[in-house]
């Protein structure tokens, strides 16, 4: 059996005015009618599964219980971090929660993508599952199509034949490179995109947080020791969870990890990490423009407008390239080029606060 992991506590900001510090984008509608979140989980409720674990922060508890509820999953636990520490510590926290069933194998899954092809996202998870149990450390590879640098790179020997959910040993794990270094290993066709969803035995994991990262090991032991319920939340304890370093599984562990194995993965997997990502995942009328609700277009091309959760009235004339989004109380106007500049952009903002 796979427990499902969830990592549900990012705040989003490249989607910024959508994605909110109260609000993040996984727990919004962004494409269909689930929000990310409930698609994640309902993607992992098969007979394969068990009852989820799900790690967020504080402040989204109470958003992630209710929308469960809402599409009937059942957790099996919900881990509150205290604070936000990045996912290393998340992940560690959730094994270490397991450490009696040492030989259970987890599947960690962030909550902001999406996959199309439920089929063939459980042939490569059944592929993982058996690497997995054999005490590998395994991630899944999509195939990269643009240098993308808020990516994680996955090196293979050599470039593969076919693109199977088969095993393949990693030479190399790039966490997002410089764009350079994506252009190279974009040109090579010998590297993959890390999917950022992982496989791995609890004692499996544990031992490679011993050797790469022990100095985590402490503070989260004792953070998941000094739990507490709450409701129906588990509440990580708050002071050894402070001194937890915060820093992302990928850095933690994987960049410096030895036996690790990558599944291909061909499921229409994409990231929503900006406005481009989600333009790129939503359907377009035949002059390229992404059109929601309340929204109007006038001799424009390959353009995004969207107003949100408004009735705010968005109208657009003789764009190009562009992507607005109105909401309630911000409006972002921006090259959609230059979408992930929005993370600055908010940083410039909190300066003048
Ligand atoms: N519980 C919890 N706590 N979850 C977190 C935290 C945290 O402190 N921080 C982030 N997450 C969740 C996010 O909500 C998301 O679902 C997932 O963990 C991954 O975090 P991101 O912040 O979105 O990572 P990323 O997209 O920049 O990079 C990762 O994913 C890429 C693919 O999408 C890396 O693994 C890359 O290597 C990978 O290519
Ligand atoms: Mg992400």
């Amino acid at each position: 059996m796979i427990i499902p992991v969830i990592l549900a506590g990012g705040t989003g900001t490249r989607l910024w005015p959508l994605s909110r510090k109260a609000y993040p984008k996984q727990f919004t509608e962004l494409v269909g009618e689930e929000s990310l979140f409930q698609a994640t989980a309902q993607r992992l409720s098969g007979p394969e599964f068990e009852a989820p674990t799900i790690l967020t922060n504080s402040d989204f508890r109470f958003i992630a219980a209710e929308q469960l509820d809402d599409i009937g999953v059942a957790p099996g636990s919900i881990m509150i971090e205290p604070t936000g520490r990045n996912t290393a510590p998340a992940i560690l926290a959730a094994a270490l929660a397991h450490e009696d069933t040492p030989d259970a194998v987890l599947l960690v899954a962030p909550s902001d993508h999406v996959v199309v092809n439920q089929h063939a996202f459980l042939a490569a998870i059944k592929a993982g599952e058996k690497s997995a149990s054999e005490g590998k450390l395994v991630t899944f590879g999509i195939r990269p199509v643009r240098a993308e640098t808020g990516y994680g790179y996955l090196g293979l020997a050599k470039p593969l034949e076919g693109f199977t959910p088969e095993p393949v040993e990693l030479r190399s794990f790039i966490e997002k490179p410089q764009i350079d270094v994506a252009e190279t290993m974009l040109a090579s066709g010998r590297h993959l995109w890390n999917s950022g969803i992982f496989m791995f035995r609890v004692d499996a994991i544990i031992d490679a947080f011993e050797k790469l990262s022990p100095a985590l090991l402490m503070p989260c032991r004792a953070a998941v020791a000094m739990a507490k319920e709450d409701l129906c939340f588990t509440r990580l304890g708050p002071d050894a969870w402070a001194r937890c370093e915060d820093i992302s599984i990928d850095y933690a562990v994987m960049e410096a990890a030895e036996s690790l194995t990558v599944i291909p993965l061909d499921c229409g997997w994409s990231d929503l990490g900006s406005w481009k990502s989600v333009m790129t995942d939503s359907p377009s009328d035949r002059d390229g423009n992404v059109l929601s609700a309340n929204t109007t277009a006038l001799n424009c091309s390959d353009t995004q407008l969207r107003s949100v959760d408004t009735n705010i009235e968005l109208v657009g004339i003789g764009l190009e390239g562009i992507t607005a989004i109105a909401t309630r109380d911000a409006v972002l106007v921006a090259r959609t080029e230059d979408s992930e500049q929005v993370k600055e952009a908010l940083q410039a903002l909190k300066e003048k606060e």
